[in-house]
């Protein structure tokens, strides 16, 4: 079933209130015909649906499984149950964390995954080998599937969170995280950049990836807003589908062919928005907003089959979704016919009112089937076990969440599959950082950098002239990836943890060099490390921006962008006369009219990863003199007027961006930006960065 089928058609608009009603079905894509989406009205949390709504049953839209019903697997799984203890279901309930797990605890206690944090490799040693990598992933499948003293052989799922590329393994390709994915506006690169990263995974044996993350990120100040694809709805249908088919592979012959991994779709839902777009926090929305804004993803990945979606940290209403039996089963389970299982956030069980990190019933009976219990869950399936005797949680839940796990086990074949370094792709090193891949993700690259300004035509560059190349994002391959970049915040590596990388400044020096031009490096920001005592050069490329950061860690209290040692560093080079092209690398958008007004370019190139050399292909042309790439970017966030802009969705009608959602220059515009007001409540000569 296509939830888009309200979308199509744009050709038969010819009326004025077709339009409108088409505009409306862009927000309500979720509905099954323009006449329930015009029908529906504001349901807010707790108030009943207007009576325009035949009743809140027609709200969510009834769906079901993509998926033949009923599934093949039944008989197996049925069987299964029949064998399995009370410790053994609550075990295949449990994901442990690498660190604190064993392949003994996995055969004793029967526990149905484990996971890798960001920043956790076997035995806590970041440059892991492929092979340590397999060694640890066949140890845990085999004490799995370990039938000795009459225990049931259940193969595990190992979790991770590969969100742009196979990030927590060295010498992965990493590619350009959502919010510049979102700028590509192409689910066919998005499918086929998940496709890449499946077969990375493979290589060292993880079954399962903990994305796409499909939130509609509302409001920037939220430290997640880069792993958002945009803030607004309009393209997470198709994303949403595009990456789950990337990862799973397509419904039919590609479904978990060789190479595939399972998806998530998460965080389940609303975690983009939160009230003052802070992380975990609550989303005060209505009903509506849920449906239309924040399910759109779902919507597509669901349609594409997806098998694990994983609950928010966040809440609705002031209640979390770790608990929320209305959002988790009634609406999702049972509205939109998900019949794959609920896994937890990190811990995220802990913060349901009464809940503790090892006890939790309450998320189990709202419908959580997997609980993401990284260290205390020895704990947790002691109790969890005693909820079930006492019946605190009725064995039909218990069956009902195995029920589904095993189900996606089946369906992704891992009963059928032998131990982890003998299947397709692992051990083949060649597929980890593959030439293949890493020409997709520098394609990625170009296609994601926005031009927010280019005045009096400076760009593209000749790559004869010389050019200098500044700012300390020049040559930072952790700065260009942002978190979630080998460490869980992307904080704390050198270039030397990304073997096979290509910095900004690498590939700007590899193309002006190739064509006899002159490239000069200066990464420090004052005037003691730039010697112009040489030359004078042609132009400055400078690359600077955000530090990075990931969740919690990066939530901001402002928009504004305020180092002014990068401004200095714009300032003193057109003070000699220098044109300025930056490069800003940033994890959202952000107020930068200052370092707007002291550039002649100015470019947003988001957290590329680590293609580099995608950025030279658009910024340079060829020794022909062509433009090689010209940008086709496009804004899928709008972009900052002020430090403090009203989040995305409010009342306030005064709202201007400076440069508005699908915004971004190309070549052929030739559109001159005037100088900016750089007022702002915030001093820039007093920064609190810098
Ligand atoms: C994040 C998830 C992630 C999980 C496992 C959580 O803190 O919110 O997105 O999948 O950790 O690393
Ligand atoms: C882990 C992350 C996880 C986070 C949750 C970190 O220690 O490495 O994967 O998302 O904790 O708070």
């Amino acid at each position: 079933m296509d939830f888009r089928r309200t979308l199509e058609a744009p050709d038969q608009i010819n009326n004025r209130l077709f339009r409108r009603i088409l505009l409306s079905s862009v927000v309500c894509g979720a509905l099954l015909s323009l006449q329930a989406c015009s029908n529906a009205d504001d349901v807010t949390a707790g108030s009943e649906p207007t009576p325009s709504i035949t009743s809140v049953t027609n709200f969510w839209p009834h769906r079901s499984s993509p998926l033949a019903q009923p599934d093949a697997y039944e008989t197996n799984i049925d069987a299964l149950l029949a064998q399995m203890s009370v410790e053994e279901k609550v075990g295949q309930m449990i994901q442990a964390e690498l660190q604190s797990v064993t392949p003994d605890d996995v055969r004793n206690y029967h526990l149905g995954s484990i996971l890798n944090g960001g920043g956790s490799y076997p035995d806590g040693v970041k440059d892991a080998p492929v092979e340590a990598w397999l060694a640890i992933a066949d140890q845990f499948y085999l004490a799995s599937v370990d039938q000795s003293e009459g225990r049931v052989a259940i193969p595990l799922l190992w979790g991770t969170d590969a969100v742009h590329g196979h990030n927590n393994v060295m010498g992965a390709t990493l590619f350009p995280h959502n919010i510049g994915l979102g700028a590509t506006r192409n689910p066919e690169l998005v499918r086929a950049i998940a496709k890449a990263t499946a077969r990375e995974m493979s290589v060292i044996g993880q079954d399962w990836n903990f994305a796409p993350t499909l939130a509609v990120a509302r409001n920037a100040r939220w430290g997640r807003t880069y792993e958002a694809y945009a803030e607004e709805p309009e393209l997470l249908y198709t994303y949403g589908k595009a990456v789950t088919e990337g990862l799973q592979g397509a419904i039919g012959d590609d479904w978990f062919g060789p190479g595939r991994v399972l998806a998530t779709a998460k965080h389940w839902i609303a975690d983009g928005g939160t009230d003052g777009g802070i992380d975990r926090g609550d989303a005060k929305i209505s009903e509506r907003e849920l449906r239309d804004i924040h399910a759109q993803g779902y919507f597509g990945a669901l349609d594409a089959g997806v098998q694990s979606v994983m609950a928010s940290f966040s809440s609705w209403q002031g209640e979390k979704l770790h608990g929320h039996q209305y959002l988790l089963t009634d609406v999702l389970k049972q509205k939109l016919g998900f019949d794959g299982f609920i896994i937890g956030d990190w811990s995220g069980h802990q913060i349901v009112e009464g809940c503790q990190p090892d006890s939790c019933a309450q998320a189990v009976n709202a419908g959580l089937d997997l609980f993401m219990a990284p260290e205390q869950w020895r704990e947790l399936h002691a109790n969890t076990v005693a909820q079930v005797k006492r019946g605190e949680i009725p064995m039909a839940r218990i069956d009902d969440a195995v029920r589904r796990i095993l189900r996606v086990k089946f369906r992704a074949g891992l009963f059928d599959t032998v131990r982890p370094s003998e299947r397709p792709y692992a051990g083949h090193t060649e597929w980890l950082g593959a030439e293949e891949h890493r020409k997709l993700a520098r394609r990625a690259v170009r296609e994601s950098l926005v031009l927010l300004k280019n005045n009096n035509g400076l760009l593209p560059l000749d790559p004869t002239s010389h050019i200098l190349v500044a700012g300390d994002g020049a040559h930072h391959i952790g700065k260009q990836s942002g978190g979630w970049s080998l460490t869980w915040q992307g904080t704390d590596t050198t270039n030397d943890d990304f073997p096979g990388a290509t910095s900004i400044y690498q590939g700007l020096a590899q193309q002006i060099n190739a064509a006899g031009g002159r490239v000069q490096l200066s990464e420090g920001s004052d005037d003691s490390e730039l010697d112009l005592s040489e030359a004078i050069p042609d132009v400055a490329i400078v690359v600077f921006g955000e530090d990075p950061y990931a969740e919690i860690e990066g939530d901001v209290t402002h928009l504004g962008y305020l180092s002014r040692a990068d401004l200095e560093l714009l300032r003193r080079l057109q003070a000699r006369g220098i044109p300025v092209v930056s490069v800003f690398l940033s994890g959202r958008p952000m107020w930068v009219n200052p370092y707007l007004n002291a550039s002649d370019a100015f470019v947003a190139a988001w957290l590329p990863g680590t293609e580099g050399a995608g950025i030279a292909d658009v910024l340079l042309r060829n020794t022909q003199g062509d433009i090689q790439y010209d940008f086709t970017g496009k804004l899928s966030f709008s972009w900052p007027a002020s430090v403090n802009p009203p989040p995305l969705g409010s009342d306030d009608e005064e709202y201007a961006p400076l440069f508005p959602y699908g915004f971004g220059l190309s070549y052929a515009d030739g559109q001159e930006l005037e100088k900016l007001s750089e007022e702002s409540v915030i001093d820039l000569k007093n920064p609190n960065e810098n």
